[in-house]
């Protein structure tokens, strides 16, 4: 089995009531760190590459690192882990192909900020050729906010996704899963201090709901199709603590609450992306490794605590929050 599509897997976590973490991988610590939590507890995986990812560590590295992971499993705890690989918001019909050639079982293109029929038009022509390579795809409607390497769209420019168009857009590309915009946002910084209210205890922004309006509405539309939520990082406020602690800055760092991202999971909601966390965790426990060791200057010293961390925030995340541990 090793390498898989999610055709089967978001099936399952349709009818069982949870979602699949998609966790976006750079380098060796990130993969092994949440392969090593997925194995103890029995939890499909995706795991995602984006376009800054490939530029940064090469396509053939991360994929090799991915296979060596279904390898490892196996030999080390007779596990058969089951891993789609996945190309992350896609943006051109030459980057899929690169990427289906390349070995990867899942795509996403995103022209969600594109014109509604241009969308259709280019995400068409990806699933057909996906399809003929037993490739499946992600598409997207509607558009988050957020900043990173390679996504970055304004506040103003982001838009919910409109229900009554997700059944024609489905029905013309014939794409496997669809991406909807419902108030999350990429990054570390999801929310203005304007969208959100204050903490009066803490001090700490508390975000503005998700749209389950939305969600219920397009599920009416599209029954038993899986849905993807980008942008689903919480933030979680220790590790931004942390980081601010050991010399770091990240003032008013917010993300999306855990229940609500629980509650998204319990409905059509099949595939949860997180990265922003990763990247937090890591950082956390390296800042702290810093401080607390000055003297230390071999990467393993501070690798393998960031390794552990990331271990543990994807643990947690596969049991709490997802909801898929134990379904491999
Ligand atoms: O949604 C984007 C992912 O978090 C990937 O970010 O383009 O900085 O690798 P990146
Ligand atoms: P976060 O920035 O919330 O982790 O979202 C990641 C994502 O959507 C990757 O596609
Ligand atoms: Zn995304």
């Amino acid at each position: 089995m090793a390498i898989v599509t999610s055709t089967e897997m978001f099936k399952k976590a349709y009818d069982g009531g949870y979602a699949i973490g998609a966790f976006n991988v750079n380098n060796m610590e990130i993969i092994q760190g949440i392969t090593e939590a997925a194995i103890e507890l029995r939890a499909p995986l995706i795991l995602q590459v984006s376009k800054g990812a490939r530029n940064y560590a090469k396509h053939v590295y991360l994929m090799k690192l991915i296979e060596a992971a279904v390898a490892d499993a196996e030999q080390t705890a007779g596990f058969d882990l089951p891993i789609v690989v996945h190309l992350d918001h896609g943006d051109s019909f030459e980057l899929c192909k690169s990427c289906i050639d390349g070995g990867f079982s899942s795509v996403m293109i995103d022209k969600s900020g594109l014109p509604f029929e241009e969308n259709i038009e280019i995400t068409k022509k990806v699933v057909e050729y996906a399809h003929d390579h037993g490739v499946v795809v992600e598409a997207e409607l509607g558009t988050l906010a957020g900043v990173e390497d390679e996504v970055n769209v304004s506040a103003e420019d982001s838009s919910y996704t409109r229900p009554e168009d997700v059944q024609e857009f489905v029905e013309r590309t014939g794409c496997d899963s669809l991406a909807i915009a419902i108030g999350t946002s990429h990054g570390a910084y999801k929310f203005t201090a304007k969208q959100c209210t204050r903490d009066p205890e803490t001090g700490k922004l508390v975000p503005p709901p998700l749209r389950f309006d939305i969600l219920d509405e397009v599920a009416k539309r599209l029954p038993g199709f899986p849905i993807v939520l980008h942008g689903s990082s919480s933030v979680p406020q220790q590790f931004v603590d942390m980081i601010n602690k050991y010399g770091g800055k990240m003032p008013d760092a917010v993300g999306i609450p855990e229940e609500q991202l629980r509650q998204a999971a319990r409905g059509a909601v099949c595939k949860i992306n997180i990265d922003s966390d990763l990247r937090l965790a890591l950082t956390a426990s390296i800042r702290e490794h810093f401080a607390e060791h000055p003297d230390h200057f071999d990467p393993r010293q501070y690798l393998t605590p960031g390794r552990a961390a990331i271990k543990a925030m994807v643990a947690h995340k596969l049991v709490n929050v997802l909801g898929c541990d134990g379904k491999a």
